[in-house]
């Protein structure tokens, strides 16, 4: 069984942050986007996997490289042209030859790992399986019709939506898929579909199952929805008890559990709540940050409030007035103001208590 990444689009939907980093590369609890399909396809003990990019120059590979630090190996396959998905995966005929394998969408963050399903593909009676997720806004994606557990029908962002079991960005194939994607025609937005090539797959008779994901699914294509999926993973972040270390935790500070922080990092008379990370080489003083919130490396707070926010590495937050909320700020941004602090207040408050500030 092996492995593809799409990982070759534009990022149009994420600008301004996409403008200078390509999207795959975007930090989800300090680890990149594309990180997060890696690790699924090596927990399920997939280790040959190619990703897609739109050149090779791309930091994509830059920064994934060889795949060794994600203990897999990678390879890169150019796109020059996105000229949609199934054009993408059919590039990658030559590297799949007659194997199983399981694309998925470099943007896409998945809790349920798959891994049964991913290891029991190989051996099962089907040409295809596709994951599903019920979702309130179907019109938004790839649409499935299961009938006596089979996918039926399969549409592409169809208004209305027949049902509400969105494609999510898993696909498991085999090698007929290849002569599926060389029998469609672009579509109305002026791509290859995947879509209508597993469509090809179901009129021709051949079994398509839905795997219905357990827990939730992004597509973190947006701001807003790499700011979710920031906090779903943050969420499910491990119980650890709350740091310390003389070198690290300076002064009058207030840090609770599940803090992770990294190496050369001061915290200096600062409260941090967790769900919280923060990378190396931070310096966070005079400030609050509150959950959810991915500190990059080489971030500098201070006299600042953030929460449920992204900071990439090296940004500067200094003497921000009012609270940080629900943003994203990319590498090497500063925000400043000139030199206001804001107050602290600590409250411990009795039932029915009303305060007014
Ligand atoms: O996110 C799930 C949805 O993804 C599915 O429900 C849809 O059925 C499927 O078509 C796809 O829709 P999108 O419109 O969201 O796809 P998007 O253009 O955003 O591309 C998804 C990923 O694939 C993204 O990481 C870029 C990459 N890609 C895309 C195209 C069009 C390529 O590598 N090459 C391409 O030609």
């Amino acid at each position: 069984m092996k492995g593809v990444i799409l990982a070759a689009g534009q990022g149009t939907r994420l600008r301004p942050v996409t403008l200078t980093m390509p999207k795959p590369l975007v930090p989800v609890a300090n680890k990149p986007l594309i990180g997060y399909a890696l690790d699924v396809l090596k927990s399920a003990g997939i280790d040959e996997i190619a990703i897609i990019v739109n050149d090779l120059s791309s930091p994509v590979a830059g920064a994934i490289g060889d795949g060794a630090a994600y203990g897999v190996r990678v390879e890169y396959i150019v796109q020059e042209k996105q000229l949609g998905l199934a054009h993408a995966i059919g590039m990658s005929q030559p590297f799949v030859g007659d194997e199983p394998f399981c694309v998925l969408l470099g943007d896409n963050i998945f809790q349920d790992k798959m891994t049964s399903l991913l290891k029991s593909f190989p051996e099962s009676k089907v040409e295809s399986t596709i994951a599903l997720i019920e979702v309130p806004d179907p019109e938004r994606f790839g649409v499935a019709v299961v009938d006596n557990g089979k996918i039926v029908r399969l549409m592409e962002k169809p208004n209305p939506a027949p049902t509400n079991l969105a494609i999510s960005g898993a696909y498991l194939f085999r090698k007929s898929i290849f002569d599926a994607i060389a029998n469609i025609k672009p579509s109305k937005r002026g791509e290859l579909e995947i879509t209508d090539a597993i469509q090809y797959l179901v009129e021709s008779g051949q079994p398509v199952s839905p795997y219905v994901l357990q827990g939730w699914w992004i597509d973190a294509g947006k701001p807003d929805a790499i700011i979710q999926a920031n906090q779903l993973v943050m969420g499910d972040m491990p119980y650890t008890p709350p740091p310390n270390g003389a070198s690290m935790i300076v002064g009058k500070c207030d840090i609770s559990h599940r803090v992770i922080i990294g190496e050369g990092t001061q915290i200096i008379d600062s409260v941090i709540r967790g769900p919280v990370i923060i990378g190396n080489n931070v310096t966070i003083r005079n400030s609050f940050v509150g959950p959810y919130s991915a500190i990059g490396d080489n971030v500098i707070i201070e006299s600042s409030e953030i929460d449920s926010s992204i900071v990439m590495k090296n940004c500067t937050v200094r003497h921000i007035e009012g609270r940080i909320d629900a943003s994203l700020m990319a590498d090497n941004s500063t925000l400043t103001s000139d030199g206001h602090v804001p107050a602290s207040h600590r409250f411990i408050l009795a039932e029915n208590s009303y305060v007014q500030l």
